[in-house]
């Protein structure tokens, strides 16, 4: 059974959000139920969950089996643990997502990303819709968690405020090399931009094209983020637009997304 949700925005808060781009959020889950999600959280990306299907996979890398894997990512952590979604913190994200986009918003999706402690990589500054059907406009944001708290040396989101009211601009995949999932934006403006480190339990909130940023982990500790989605339904734009920096990504998450898709039509058949 899902928690109550007990977070109620400020009308201030709301419109900091729409202004900026972004919000910290003081408090957003306990210190209890983080110390569950750790250990969800360890044993997915310990069993690699949902590789063979494109679900884990490295951000940052090649992502070839067998190498260190730079800043592992696992798409919908909630499908291998289906009790993530009972979850305070997702009751929240679903409670905030209503404030502020009515009642057609909803908290629709989770990933997580673990910079591993010492050499987990930077994430290069990009706005989250460069990702996404370049066909659809959307407004939605992500809920950031990070389990342990974030801080500068460790890898807190660093966000341009206002960026988020521009269009989405260039980007390409990290490195200019295409068998790299991670996007980066080419020649961001990133003037005034502002670190958030994070207190457990405490999130940020980011819109679907805020620019944003984390540095490398020089820390001990690994930086486990865990992300929720939430949005209103997307909506075929008006005018219509390309990402090229998407239709040249050849990635091996794609081709194992891809092939596990093949079989299972098959088996289906
Ligand atoms: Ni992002």
């Amino acid at each position: 059974m899902s928690p109550e949700p007990n977070l109620n925005l400020s009308d201030d808060q709301i419109r900091d959000y729409r202004e900026n781009g972004y919000l910290t959020i003081e408090s957003f889950t306990t210190v209890a139920e983080l110390e569950w999600m750790r250990e969800i959280y360890d044993r997915l990306f310990s069993e690699r969950a949902g590789r063979e299907r494109g679900d884990e996979f490295d951000l940052a890398g090649p992502d070839i089996d067998g190498e260190v894997q730079r800043l592992p990512q696992i798409l919908s952590p909630s499908n291998h643990a289906p009790k993530l979604k009972e979850t305070l913190a997702f009751a929240n994200a679903d409670a905030i997502a209503k404030q502020i986009l009515g009642e057609c918003g909803s908290c629709a999706g989770d990933h997580a990303i673990l910079k591993p402690a010492r050499y987990g990589s930077e994430t290069p500054w990009h706005q989250d819709e460069a990702y996404w059907d370049p066909s659809l406009d959307y407004d939605s944001f992500s809920v950031w968690i990070p389990l342990d708290g974030a801080t500068i040396e460790s890898g807190c989101l660093h966000f341009v405020p206002g960026s988020h009211l521009g269009e989405v601009c260039e980007h390409r995949p990290i490195g200019g090399d295409p068998c790299v999932h991670g996007l980066e934006a080419v020649e961001p403006t990133v003037t005034g931009a502002i670190p958030c480190p994070l207190a457990p339990g405490s999130a940020t909130i980011h819109h679907n094209r805020t620019l944003h940023y984390a540095g490398p982990n020089h820390t001990d500790q690994h930086r486990r983020a865990y992300i929720l989605m939430c949005g209103s339904q997307a909506t075929p734009r008006a005018t219509p637009r390309s990402f090229p920096w998407k239709e040249i990504q050849k990635t091996e998450r794609a081709r194992r997304a891809q092939s596990a898709q093949q079989k299972e039509s098959k088996n289906e058949n």
